[in-house]
Formats: C-alpha cells, structure tokens, sequence
C-alpha cells in the first residue's frame, strides 16, 4: 500500500541530534541543535519558570480548552515583549497575536494566512536560512526562493546586494528576515543597515515577515526587537513570529506566537479572526502548561526581573564562550582569523567548514555540528571547548 513512498532522508537539524542522544561516546559535544547547555552541559531550568511552575502546580487548576488563538494574558505578553511595552500599534488594536505552537507553528499558520489571504506573494527567505523556513512555507503551498545574505568569502553580510534584489521584488513579495542572531550565520543587520531595508520595504511595497526565536540572545530583550519596532514604526505591517523555546529555555512546551500588524483594529479583528479558523483547522486549540508558566513569569514583576536576568546569563555564557573558543584557536592557528566568531550574534555560529570536514569532526571527535557548518555555540562550556578547539585545529590544518 505504502510501497511507493519514497524513503525520509531525514531533518538536517534533528536527525543529527537523534544520532547525537544515540552517540555512545562519554566526550561528545552536541553543537548541532539550537539548544543552549549551561557550564555544567545541562538544558537549564530557569529559576524563575520553576517558581511559577511551583505556584501552578499549587493551585491544581483544572486543564480545560483554551480558546481557538490561545489564552488572553499568554498573547498580551506576547504583544508586549515583541511590540514594546509602548507600542501605539499595541494600544491602537492594530495588532492580531495568536499563540504558536512553538515557533514552528506560529510560522505555519502565517504560512496557511499569506497562502489563503495574499494570493500571488511568492516568499523569499535569506540565502541561507534555517532549514525549516523553507519547508514550512513550501508547506503551506507557497513558492519560496532566497534573496543573497551571507557573503562566505568576508564571512560577512552582502547587503549592498541583498538591498539591491529587494528593490526589484514585486509588490506583495513576502520578505521573511530574522531581527535578531540569525539562524544559521549569526550575522545580523546594523540599525542603520535595517533603516535601508525598511526604506526599500516601504518604497516598494513588499510585506515583512520577521521570525525572532531568541529574543535576548543577542544584545538584550528589548534590543533584539528593535528591528520589529523601527518597522512598525515606519508604518510597514509586518507578521511577526516569536518563540520562548530558547529564551525560557521550554523547548518542549512549544510556546511561541504569531502577531499580525494592520492599518486598523477592524482590519486586525479580521485577521485574527480567520487566524482562529486556521488553527481550528490544523490543531484546534493550543496546549496549555507551558503557555501558563510564560504568562506567570512575564507577568509577575519579581519573576519577570528574575527572568531578564537569567537570560542575560546565557546571552553572557554565550558571549564568553565565544571569545574562549577564538582565543584556543588563535593559539593553535596563529594567523588565521577567527574574528567572525565574536563578531557574529546569538547562538549560531557559520564556521565556514565543509560538509566533508563536519562529517570528520563528528567520526573522529564525537564533535557534532550541522553539515551547512553552523556551530551552536551554546553548546560549548569551560570543560569542553579546548577539545573542541583541538578537533578544529587538526581538521583546519588539514586543509592546507
Ligand atoms: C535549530 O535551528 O537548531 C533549532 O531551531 C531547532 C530546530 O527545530 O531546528
């Protein structure tokens, strides 16, 4: 019956994370997946998620339904972390927020939105992107193709060109960017350089779609969304998808958003509205735990401090663990420049080594990393990055 179903070659992302948990190895380092690791190597609890789930737990709250687009405060702390504290967007109404399943999710049902609602917007995703953009809209139905991002011989941004492409797009082209640490490259835009992209956006009428998964990874909460702001500030509508996978460190809670911006409020109740008829339509209703310990931290002001808090210590850990990796290979390879690594922003690193070279770190040195070459930094810690560091320097010097 099944017969002609043509073999799953697997995620590139959670396939290798599966060979990873399956990896007998005692001295394997997991720089694969987008998962932050403390010093100790472990996925944190948060303190302040673990006081709220305590209290939660307490109150024996029975676990009803929630409403179609997800539960109230859940979506008001979503508009409030992403959209500002401030936001006239916000206080206008203009704003239709719906919980995600995850970021995945959010980024689905924005899919299904511009598929069933914008007929015509093919969608262009940065060359490269997280794996998962293009599945996810080609999903949906939708055509996707790349704009230029990364420029692999500077290690850098081609922005001149990717501005340039963006001019030429048709009017309605969905632009999908990531305001802050960008998956994979972790190369992200100045203000300035988003200042042009928000001109060349405006000037040619294209729709934003912007997917923040770790907010506060970067620079700081509010200024990892300052990208989404300075748009809807310049009166661009974008959609906008959040996650708190990573920031609350609730992976498998799968708590993220979708927040469509409009020129009105009688707009944004009508999108949220047919936002509602499809979820109702793929999964009915979001699942409720994680979206409860969210709220619970974002709203309560001493855990919602404490949580700023925590995350400025993965933001730093991360930061640490990159000069620490770039000081290890500047010492075994001196000459080479290995400044990209504290340039780049947020967990993800592009190394710029090749598939080939991936496949002997993780054979050889139980070291695993995505075969695009992108390094999740934030799996590295004090005990394991002079391995880390000498596996690199035996394979770079293999080069020459
Ligand atoms: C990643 O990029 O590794 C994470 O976002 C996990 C995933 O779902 O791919």
């Amino acid at each position: 019956m099944y017969q002609h179903l043509p073999v799953y070659a697997g995620d590139p992302i959670l396939s290798l994370h599966e060979a990873f948990m399956a990896d007998p190895r005692p001295n394997k380092v997991s720089l694969s997946i987008g998962l932050y690791f403390d010093e100790q190597g472990r996925l944190p609890v948060l303190d302040s998620v673990r006081q709220a789930d305590k209290k939660l737990r307490e109150q024996e709250r029975p676990s009803g339904y929630l409403p179609i687009e997800g539960a109230p405060d859940y979506r008001a702390a979503v508009q409030k972390l992403v959209f500002g504290a401030d936001s006239a967007a916000v206080a206008e109404g203009r704003i239709a927020t719906i919980q995600g399943v995850g970021g995945s999710g959010a980024i689905r049902i924005g899919a299904d939105f511009i598929k069933s609602f914008m007929p015509g917007s093919d969608v262009w995703v940065s060359d490269p992107t997280w794996d998962n953009h293009e599945s996810l809209m080609q999903g949906a139905g939708l055509k996707v193709a790349r704009y230029p991002y990364y420029d692999a011989d500077s290690n850098g941004l081609r922005y001149d060109e990717m501005l340039a492409f963006f001019a030429r797009l048709p009017a309605g082209s969905v632009v999908l960017m990531q305001p802050c640490c960008h998956n994979p490259t972790g190369i992200d835009l100045s203000k300035a350089q988003w200042s042009g992209v928000i001109q060349v956006m405006k000037d040619g009428g294209l729709v934003p779609f912007l997917d923040m998964a770790y907010q506060g990874f970067g620079e700081g909460i509010e200024e990892d969304a300052w990208a989404v702001r300075a748009m809807v500030e310049a009166g661009l509508c974008p959609l906008v998808t959040n996650s708190f996978s990573k920031n609350f460190s609730l992976y498998g809670e799968r708590c993220g958003g979708l927040s469509v911006v409009c020129p009105s409020a009688d707009e944004a109740d009508r999108v949220l509205g047919q936002l509602k008829a499809g979820i109702r339509r793929v999964y009915s209703s979001p699942p409720l735990h994680g979206e409860r310990l969210v709220a619970a931290v974002l709203d309560t002001p001493a855990l919602h401090q404490q949580w700023v808090a925590e995350v400025k210590d993965m933001r730093e850990r991360i930061k640490r663990m990159r000069v620490l990796l770039a000081e290890r290979l500047t010492a075994g390879l001196p000459g080479m420049s290995v400044d990209f690594l504290t340039e780049q922003h947020g967990m993800f690193s592009y190394t710029g080594l090749t598939s080939d070279e991936v496949d002997t770190l993780r054979e050889k040195h139980g070291i695993y990393l995505v075969r695009s070459g992108r390094m999740c930094v934030a799996g590295l810690n004090e005990g394991n990055v002079q391995a880390v560091a000498d596996a690199l320097i035996v394979v770079l010097r293999a080069r020459s």
